[in-house]
């Protein structure tokens, strides 16, 4: 809709009414916005309502703009390779140009995240022990250095906070059995070092942190 068109619009109002040309208006753009709409529930009907996250599809509200730019290259490209990644977002991003690939993690990272909370509870103070000092004895670095002390993330390294207990843990498991998600990332040495219940205990401390 056009600036002309708005302001023959009000002219019109003035002499016929409010209610009349409101409706006329949204029925012009109508259209454009069924499109932005129909853009974003191409990935919410997976991601779940608001992008919080639902079944194995994760949460991206409040994720890294950067990040989630970066992934949906990597899907693109066939670079994240790991079962679900080939079965679900291989096909999601096929038709996705690199400016609505932008314009959907600018979106997505602007909207409130919420924790998943769906960790084991008793496990947190040893997941958190873990995140912040590593396990210097088994080589394992401290997620906290990258990730930041509130697993908020930083530039094109994720949030990781408030993550869901599952994801977190077969993206660990995944780096281990050899699964990319990126060139070049550190994650694959960092995840190699550690062992099962070091999984679980950081995937069940990260599902809590708001
Ligand atoms: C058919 C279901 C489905 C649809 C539709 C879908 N996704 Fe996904 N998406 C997934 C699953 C499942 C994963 C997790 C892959 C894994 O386990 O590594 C994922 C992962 C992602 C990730 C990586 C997140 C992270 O934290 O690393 C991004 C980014 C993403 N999707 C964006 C999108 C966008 C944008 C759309 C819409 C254009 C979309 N997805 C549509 C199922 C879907
Ligand atoms: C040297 C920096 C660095 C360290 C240390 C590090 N990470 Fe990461 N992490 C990254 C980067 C970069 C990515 C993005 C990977 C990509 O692009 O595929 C990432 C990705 C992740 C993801 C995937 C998030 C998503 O949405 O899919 C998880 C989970 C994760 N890291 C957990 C951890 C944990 C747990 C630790 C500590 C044991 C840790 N990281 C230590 C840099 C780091």
């Amino acid at each position: 809709m056009r600036v002309s068109q708005i302001a023959r619009g009000w002219d019109v109002m003035k002499r016929i009414g409010f209610r009349i040309v409101l409706l006329a208006m949204v029925a012009c753009i109508g259209p454009a916005m069924a499109w932005d709409g129909a853009n974003v529930r191409n990935c919410t009907w997976c991601h779940g309502t608001s992008a919080q996250g639902y079944m194995v599809a994760p949460r991206l509200a409040g994720q890294r703009p950067t990040y989630l730019e970066g992934q949906m290259r990597s899907f693109r490209d066939h670079t994240r390779d790991n079962p679900f990644s080939k079965q679900y977002m291989w096909g999601a991003v096929a038709a996705l140009d690199p400016s609505a690939a932008r314009d959907l993690a600018a979106y997505f990272a602007a909207i409130p995240p919420r924790p998943a909370n769906d960790g084991d509870a008793n496990l947190i103070a040893k997941g958190k022990a873990i995140y912040m000092e590593g396990i210097p004895e088994a080589n394992v670095a401290s997620c906290y250095a990258c990730h930041g002390p509130n697993a908020e993330g930083i530039r094109e390294i994720p949030r990781v906070g408030g993550l869901a207990y599952f994801y977190v843990k077969a993206r660990l498991e995944q780096w281990g059995e050899g699964y990319h998600s990126g060139i070049g990332t550190p994650m694959p040495v960092v995840a190699r070092s550690l062992g099962p219940a070091e999984i679980e205990a950081l995937a069940s401390y990260l599902s809590f942190v708001k």
